[in-house]
């Protein structure tokens, strides 16, 4: 079934339409990073606004370009900034009805897990294999899952901040600008690892999760005893060797776990999705890992890796394969209370969540 996929979490407004084979049709972007940028970080109330504006344009620019008719609508209903998600649910679900189609409501994980197996160059998404090793890491979340028998199990997480977020706060301090991801893998190509010494603490209780918040604390500590804070991008070695030796550190803390996750579950595949999949160092570790192990790893392209719509749309396709239905008069939005954006924490602390009590 042909189906317009709409993803509307956080500061991206996203639309996209797969064929019934989950080709991508269109897959078209409007990113608010220029409206946040200001404010270090993403700003709830600012976010709905761009995704009122922007929404409804997209869809009609994607419906335009496509080959036939939308047979099913997927739309992302958690978790996220409430305010965000609720542009899309509603106008999902108003877009579902008033059409007479039907609609699937999909985890915004759901569809980064899926991420991998689409296709940017027009081929049919790849079928799911059994037994995947999968790596989530975004600005979010940052956890390793097992995705075997149509089923998902969390095997390991971050116990603090999430992979992307420590980028972002530690970009931040540096003054590389927001996001703080992209800045830093660009920077760290010219860098030295092995110039700053960085800690990789483990959790001696829970081997499969990790922490970032110590290697974030230990970064902030270093680039302000070395005069580096608000440096920015024209820092000079000393910024790139500090940018090279972080990438390190994280891409080691998310890397940490996969040697006994892959001892025991023998994934057939091992993926890693979320911004942070777009990461230059942590796509070569894992390719590497992948050669040496005789494991086929496979990364989604880096168009595919931070929030879009297509994959909202694949999930989508996949949840109504199997069967399941939702009713468009009743979808909600669904926070996470656990769920923040990146940075700009008092903002979203200002902002009633639903479901928050
Ligand atoms: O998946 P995503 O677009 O949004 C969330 O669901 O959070 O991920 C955004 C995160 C940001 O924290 C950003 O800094 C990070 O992904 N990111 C990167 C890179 N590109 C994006 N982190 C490291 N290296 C990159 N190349
Ligand atoms: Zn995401």
């Amino acid at each position: 079934m042909r189906t317009l996929g709409i993803e509307t979490s956080c500061d991206e407004t996203a639309v996209a339409v797969l064929d019934g084979e989950g080709r991508i049709e269109a897959n078209l972007l409007s990113s608010q990073i220029a409206a946040h940028a200001p404010f270090g970080g993403v700003v709830p109330e600012l976010a709905s606004r761009e995704h009122l504006r922007a929404l409804p344009f997209l869809v009609e620019r994607a419906l335009e370009s496509v080959s036939g008719p939308v047979e099913l609508v997927a739309v992302t209903t958690g978790p996220g900034l409430v305010g965000a998600l609720l542009v899309g649910v509603r106008f999902g679900a108003a877009f579902a009805w008033g059409s007479s189609l039907p609609l699937a409501a999909v985890d915004h994980l759901e569809g980064h897990l899926i991420s991998p197996f689409l296709d940017v160059e027009g081929a049919p998404a790849r079928p799911e294999p059994e037994r995947v090793l999968a790596l989530v890491a975004s600005g979010g979340h940052s956890s390793w899952y097992l995705m075997a028998n149509g089923g998902r199990r969390r095997l390991g997480r971050t116990r603090d901040d999430a992979a992307g977020e420590s980028f972002d706060k530690v970009g931040k301090v540096l003054g590389v600008g927001y996001p703080g991801g992209p800045a830093l893998d660009r920077l760290a190509r010219s860098g030295d690892v092995a110039a700053v010494p960085l800690p990789r603490p483990r959790l001696k209780d829970a081997p499969n999760d990790f922490s970032f918040s110590g290697l974030k604390s230990a970064a902030i500590r270093w680039i302000r005893d070395h005069g580096l804070a608000g440096a920015g991008e024209g820092g000079g070695a000393a910024v790139a060797d500090f940018a090279a030796s972080f990438e390190a550190a994280v891409v080691d803390q998310l890397m940490a776990p996969l040697d006994e996750l892959a001892a025991q579950h023998e994934p057939r595949l091992v993926t890693a999705a979320g911004g942070v999949a777009a990461n230059t160092l942590l796509r070569d570790r894992l390719a590497a890992w992948g050669l040496e192990r005789g494991v086929e790893v496979l990364l989604p392209a880096p168009a595919l890796t931070t929030d879009n719509a297509a994959m909202i749309a694949r999930a989508g396709q996949i949840r109504y394969g199997g069967g399941r239905r939702d009713d468009p008069r009743r979808l909600d939005a669904r926070a996470r209370k656990a769920w923040q954006p990146p940075g700009m924490r008092a903002a979203v602390e200002s902002t009633r969540e639903v479901g928050e009590r």
